[in-house]
């Protein structure tokens, strides 16, 4: 993104269509759906979370793009440029992205570290308890210490924002994301052929009712908010970089084809490979870390695939990781009148801030639980994120569509530029459903968390 809307545009369909996929795609497909969908029964948590994308996924991504091509503002002032009372919304949008930073640089820190490790021909060393180590900082030397990658991913991030080279990032994404593609078809292949993966393929693909609960809906939910990029304002600031010619319904459904297809595909490599290798069970947040060193242990050249593969995710987490610290960037240059190497350099410091608090929530401050018993620093803010905040942005985004502008204020913008064959289909779920839905999801979510009430 660039410092207001009017010097950048993406090309056309192709141009928005990578960048928002660029977004859309990252840690979230990589690391977060793979463990969640272990943890919520593999199939159940499937079968929820393709319904939700074709539907809520799809319905938002075209309410936030239109709402962003229809005024040609950033989510901060798009809502109250439509009507001033709404205004606040945009802000609550803004807030997502300054919880999510924090600790998506702790992850892209673990994802470089591994890097570094496979390129530098460690790999063999990298396991289970190497990452139980790595991450509860019990590790002696200085770069086995995860602030520091931490600390690295972080100024690599910040030092894109702060050149603004968001051209370049274009043109690598066109070659990299592709290359990615190939890599996790090729590790999937493998990662199934594996003695036992079928019975771990049967656990991921066949839903079982008994694994469905009301916390399987709020984490599909989220999970879905934030793998699309949904619910925080970004899809609104690239839909005001969008061309007015460029048919909208046939973008989303692109952007949520590539990002459901890159998310399935990854649990695919991760979820059975667990259950071939014998370690099923709730491993959470440090699932991709523990198993797929052992599928490239079991891989030939699985060394230099595995430096391969975790370039990738790098390039891939940094990628998003940008847009999100860009868009607090434009938060304090906009609203704050500052420059933009001094408000980078304020949310870098605040990221670090904030991302400590989760980095060492596995190790010096493993002891200390929010919300519940267990509950790290990390869980914490993905929680209060994803299944808190998102829904609420979204039930709040369907309301200001479906009640106070009224879905022809999207409708009419979709069909300017094309037709909008699900037209009818996004009025009901807009309007009715989707705010309904997200409602519901969130209270007995909510309730199934802190144990008060179980379906
Ligand atoms: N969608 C990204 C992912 O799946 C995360 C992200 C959210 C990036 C919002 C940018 C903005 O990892």
């Amino acid at each position: 993104m660039s410092e207001n809307g009017k010097s950048f545009g993406f090309t056309g369909k192709l141009g928005f269509v990578l960048a928002t996929a660029g977004s859309a795609v990252g840690l979230g497909n990589l690391w977060r759906f793979p463990y969640l969908a272990e943890q919520y029964g593999g199939g159940a948590f499937i079968l929820i979370y393709v319904i939700l994308a074709i539907t809520f996924g799809f319905t938002l991504m075209i309410a936030e793009v239109t709402i962003g091509r229809k005024t040609g503002k950033s989510c901060l002032e798009a809502f109250g440029s439509i009507d001033k009372k709404w205004k606040w919304v945009g802000w609550l949008a803004a807030l997502v992205p300054a919880i999510i930073v924090p600790y998506y640089c702790v992850i892209g820190g673990w994802v470089t570290k591994y890097f570094v490790e496979y390129a530098t021909g460690n790999g063999s060393e990298v396991n289970t308890s190497f990452f139980l180590g790595f991450m509860t900082c019990d590790l002696p030397g200085l770069f086995d210490n995860p602030v520091v990658w931490f600390i690295i991913f972080t100024i690599m991030v910040a030092a894109v924002v702060i050149v603004g080279v968001d051209k370049g990032i274009e043109r690598v994404s066109k070659i990299l994301m592709p290359l990615l593609l190939i890599l996790l078809i090729i590790t999937t292949i493998f990662a199934l052929s594996m003695d036992g993966a079928m019975d771990g393929l049967s656990y991921y693909l066949v839903p079982k009712v008994e694994d469905i609960s009301a916390g399987t809906f709020l984490g599909a939910v989220g999970q879905l908010f934030y793998s699309m990029s949904l619910a925080m304002g970004i899809t609104i600031t690239y839909g005001a970089y969008m061309k007015k010619d460029v048919d909208i319904e046939k973008s989303v459904r692109s952007v949520s084809l590539i990002d459901t297809g890159v998310a399935l595909l990854a649990g695919l490599m991760i979820v059975p490979a667990v259950i071939a290798i014998g370690e099923p069970g709730n491993k959470g947040v440090g699932l991709m870390f523990m198993t797929l060193p052992k599928v490239f242990e079991a891989m030939p050249a699985g060394e230099f695939v595995a430096a391969l593969f975790f370039l990738l995710v790098i390039f891939a987490a940094l990628t998003s990781a940008i847009s999100l610290m860009e868009t607090l960037v434009y938060v304090l240059m906009d609203k704050a009148k500052m420059q933009r190497i001094p408000a980078s350099i304020l949310v870098f410091v605040f990221t670090i801030a904030l991302g400590l608090l989760s980095c060492l929530g596995f190790g010096p401050l493993g002891d200390v639980f929010l919300l519940k018993e267990g509950m790290t620093f990390l869980d914490f803010f993905d929680f209060i994120s994803n299944s808190i905040l998102m829904p609420i942005v979204a039930a709040l985004t369907c309301l200001f569509i479906g009640f106070v502008v009224g879905p022809k204020f999207i409708t009419d913008e979709v069909e300017s530029s094309g037709s909008f064959k699900s037209k009818k289909m996004f009025i009901v779920l807009v309007k009715w459903i989707c705010p309904i839905a997200l409602v519901l999801i969130l209270l007995t979510g909510l309730l199934d968390f802190f144990d008060i009430f179980k379906i």
